[in-house]
């Protein structure tokens, strides 16, 4: 729900249900997914165990909703661009990803939207990601929101690609390689191959 059409999933269970039910996401309605379950024994063991005398459907979004919680947490833990969080880093901070805490901050000027303690604004930008898609304007029905999405919150990074709302960049080096060539309103970075690793390197920090 790049578009912001719901509130983001950390907020709520509604999120659940509506990124499965959107016509622009995975456009399922609660009946055609029972059916769907029906033919994974797997999960019919499981939810069957864990939510006897629920559907297969209303299992499956408890679980994801109580998974949803969970994973949401490493997002409340301190700001990662600021000095007292390093005990958030997976990894211990050396001088590469110093160098590219110090790059995000200033020279790359990532954090002019990734900021806070999931380093998301809570905004919406055109990257020029993918110009067929109106993005926010479906939800706004504004002409200059189109192509817009929020930015996204960048936690666990190096477990959660493909990135970008479409899933088009299969690594964090697509990511960079993205910015370098211009990114619409986020604007073209330079960075020479040393510092292009350095950022890398704090991105797999987060
Ligand atoms: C103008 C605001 C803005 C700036 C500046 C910006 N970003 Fe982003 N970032 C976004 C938005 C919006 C997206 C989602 C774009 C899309 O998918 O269409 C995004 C997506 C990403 C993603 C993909 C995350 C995922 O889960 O898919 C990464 C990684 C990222 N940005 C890192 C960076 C880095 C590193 C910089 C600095 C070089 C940077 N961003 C600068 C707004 C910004």
């Amino acid at each position: 729900m790049w578009d912001g059409g719901v509130t983001p999933l950390r907020y709520g269970s509604q999120g659940v249900l509506a990124a499965l039910t959107a016509h622009r996401d995975q456009d399922m309605n609660p009946v055609d997914l029972d059916r769907k379950l029906q033919h994974f024994t797997r999960y019919k063991v499981i939810l069957n165990r864990l939510y006897s005398g629920q559907s297969l459907a209303a299992g499956y979004l408890l679980a994801i909703r109580e998974y949803v919680k969970e994973i949401g947490h490493p997002m409340k833990k301190g700001d990662p661009t600021t000095e007292h969080s390093s005990t958030r880093a997976h990894t211990s901070p050396n001088r590469n990803t110093e160098q590219g805490l110090a790059l995000f901050k200033g020279k790359a000027g990532c954090i002019r939207c990734h900021h806070g303690p999931s380093l998301t604004d809570g905004r919406f930008y055109n990257l020029g990601v993918d110009s067929s898609d109106p993005g926010r304007a479906a939800i706004s029905l504004l002409e200059e929101d189109r192509g817009r999405f929020r930015t996204p919150p960048l936690v666990l990074l190096s477990k959660t690609a493909p990135y970008f709302h479409n899933g088009s960049a299969a690594t964090l080096e697509t990511v960079l390689q993205h910015y370098t060539e211009g990114a619409g309103e986020a604007g073209q970075i330079h960075l020479n191959p040393e510092e292009k690793q350095a950022l890398l390197a704090f991105l797999r920090t987060l």
